[in-house]
């Protein structure tokens, strides 16, 4: 007897989660970015990538290493002039949104929330930070160390969360973006990020930003060139991650790194220079390198205060004031946005 089994479809839906779909949305646009650039002539990659967790450690050594003064610079700013800065916020508003881009670990904006909460200012702290890690840990910390901060973190694309938090409420906005983190796009692009940045907020609300001023050469390039070879390796160790994440063999000994500073342009730039001809293979993609070809990896630009004035007004900025460190290596420049 003929037995007939019928099977019936089974579909299995897998759902994703949100985060599940991040990671690999970043994942893909990583492996696009990084073989799309070593793929063009000059090879070129991009230094948001440096940022994987021996990245962020790699960053912290450089911070503590005793030529990068820029850390130092802005943490006394922000340690010394705290009353005056926040004698300019008050100035402008009653209650207000500080909204930090890129916080990271806020080890500098500590001192104004605890001032502001010492003066009894109304305000909320959004810190914005792509790394998701980043926002658990501040959620986690800050309302421990500052008691009776009102916080919200968002996770997120800059204006993305800028968005949202406009979202979110109605109140003046002050946007933090420290660290000379503007310095590491080059000059057009950062005037468009100024651009942005104003399209995404109203008349009147402000913005803080740290920019590295020109100076000494010596000492700007000593910054980027640390005798620990610090910084020679938060350049390689892109490589490795394009090697552990894209199944790559570039061989670390094989390149090396070379700073430069410009001081008629401020651009402190950092090449990874191939020190033989040799061919890399990045998953199924062979790359040629020829002896002595550079990757251009990162660009730090440095500022003079009328180039810095300059991007406020083309941006929809006024300049209100600049908060100077005591050897006037680095400044915080406060914009209203008109
Ligand atoms: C994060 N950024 C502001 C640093 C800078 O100074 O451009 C990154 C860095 N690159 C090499 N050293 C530090």
């Amino acid at each position: 007897m003929d037995t007939n089994i019928y099977i019936k479809d089974v579909t299995f839906i897998i759902t994703e989660t949100e985060e599940e779909s991040v990671e690999r949305e970043l994942k893909a646009s990583f492996s696009q970015n990084i073989l799309a650039g070593l793929m063009a002539s000059p090879k070129k990659l991009q230094s948001k990538y440096f940022y994987d967790a021996a990245g962020d450690r790699l960053f912290q050594d450089i911070m503590q290493a005793p030529e990068y003064y820029l850390t130092n610079c802005e943490m006394e700013i922000f340690s010394e002039q705290t009353k005056e800065i926040v004698k300019t916020l008050t100035a402008c508003f009653n209650s207000f949104d500080l909204i930090e881009l890129g916080a990271g670990d806020a080890t500098k904006s500590v001192f104004l929330l605890k001032e502001l909460l010492a003066q009894k200012v109304d305000f909320t702290y959004l810190p914005i930070d792509i790394s998701t890690n980043v926002i658990e840990q501040l959620l986690y910390k800050l309302p421990k160390q500052l008691p009776g901060l009102q916080m919200h973190g968002l996770n997120g694309d800059y204006f993305d969360m800028l968005k949202e938090a406009s979202r979110l409420s109605g109140r003046p906005k002050v946007v933090l973006f420290m660290g000379s983190n503007i310095g590491n796009m080059p000059v057009k692009e950062a005037f468009v990020f100024c651009v942005e940045l104003r399209k995404a907020l109203s008349p009147g609300d402000l913005a803080i930003i740290g920019f590295d001023l020109k100076k000494n050469p010596k000492t700007i390039l000593a910054a980027y060139n640390d005798a620990a070879g610090i910084t020679k390796n938060f350049n390689l160790n892109l490589l490795k991650r394009i090697n552990r994440e894209l199944d790559a063999d570039f061989n670390l000994d094989q390149f090396d790194h070379y700073p430069l500073y410009d001081p008629q342009t401020g651009a402190c730039k950092s090449f990874l220079v191939s020190l033989v001809q040799q061919e890399i293979r990045i998953g199924s993609t062979k790359i040629m390198f020829e002896e002595n070809e550079w990757i251009d990896m990162e660009v730090s630009q440095k500022y003079n205060l009328e180039e810095i004035d300059q991007m406020a007004f083309s941006g929809g900025f006024e300049p209100v004031r600049h908060f100077f460190d005591a050897k006037k290596w680095f400044v915080d420049a406060v914009w209203k946005c008109v």
